[in-house]
């Protein structure tokens, strides 16, 4: 780790922390009767400014529940939730502050790239100029330049998660939330997507917590790593990756890394 990011690995009041978090959807049926759905039953971590934590857990386990309580699109129904004790001061906005990428890319299908990148700022009322260019700089990142015009359907399914990762760095957020945003790359693009987030990471030192599905992935990617249960979520894990910065694409093949990735397989009981 650098010496950088050993010190943003912070000290102080978390960003977040979440206290034997539980969630329970409920649906009305016929006759007035409510069904219940424990989603989430006892989910607790901190997570400091500048961590990049990575979530994994079987399917169904409440893995993008979870993001949907941080980002403040679902309520939760036990424990407690504490968002914005980091450093700064300024009281924290989940529209202002948060990103998001969902688990599908959801871009309006009337709107170019462009104006679907653009569509936080828009919300936001932010300097639509100032946005522009920013978009622009984030489709060129992302490996759009030349689509910006183009409407969704235009583009491949990959291509379109990539437009919906650059939407949620536009208005240039505090803590970043993303939903296995690579699922739908090809290995090569995916692996390519890491290294340019491990770089978005560690130029703007923001906090970020990834789903993902593949075990490599959230070790090469995290500082931390939350291990769920199969659902309702339990905390199975929750620890730190010591593994040296800057994270290149060899790391992986180091006995550490390794170990690593073999103490989240027993975790989760794959053998
Ligand atoms: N809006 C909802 N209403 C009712 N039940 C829901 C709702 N959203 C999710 N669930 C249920 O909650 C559980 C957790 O769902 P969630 O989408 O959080 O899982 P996940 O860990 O993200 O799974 P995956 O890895 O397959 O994406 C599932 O059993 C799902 O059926
Ligand atoms: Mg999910």
């Amino acid at each position: 780790m650098s010496a950088v990011l050993r010190e943003r690995v912070a000290t102080g009041a978390p960003l977040i922390r979440m206290q034997q978090l539980r969630k329970v959807y409920r649906k009305k049926q016929a006759g007035g009767r409510t069904e219940e759905f424990l989603a989430v039953s006892d989910v607790s971590m901190d997570i400091h400014e500048g961590d990049m934590v990575s979530l994994v857990g079987p399917s169904g386990c409440g893995k993008s529940t979870l993001l949907k309580i941080l980002s403040g699109l679902h309520g939760h129904d036990g424990g407690t939730l504490q968002i914005g004790g980091g450093a700064g001061g300024a009281p924290f906005n989940a529209g202002r502050d948060v990103g998001m990428v969902f688990q599908q890319p959801v871009l309006l299908k009337w709107r170019t790239i462009l104006e679907n990148v653009m569509l936080p700022a828009d919300i936001l009322g932010l300097d639509r100029k100032k946005a522009r260019v920013r978009a622009h700089e984030l489709l060129e990142m992302v490996g759009l330049t030349g689509f910006a015009d183009k409407l969704p359907y235009e583009l491949s399914g990959g291509m379109q998660q990539r437009a919906a990762i650059a939407r949620a760095l536009i208005h240039d957020p505090k803590l970043v939330l993303m939903d296995e945003p690579f699922g739908a790359l090809d290995a090569l693009t995916r692996e390519k997507m890491n290294l340019e987030m491990l770089r978005i990471w560690e130029e703007t030192g923001k906090t970020f917590v990834v789903v993902t599905h593949s075990i490599q992935e959230a070790v090469f990617l995290g500082t931390h790593c939350a291990v769920l249960t199969a659902g309702p979520a339990r905390m199975a894990d929750f620890f730190p990756i010591d593994l040296p910065a800057p994270r290149r694409l060899h790391l992986k093949t180091s006995p550490a890394f390794g170990d690593y990735v073999r103490r989240v397989y027993d975790l989760l009981g794959v053998e």
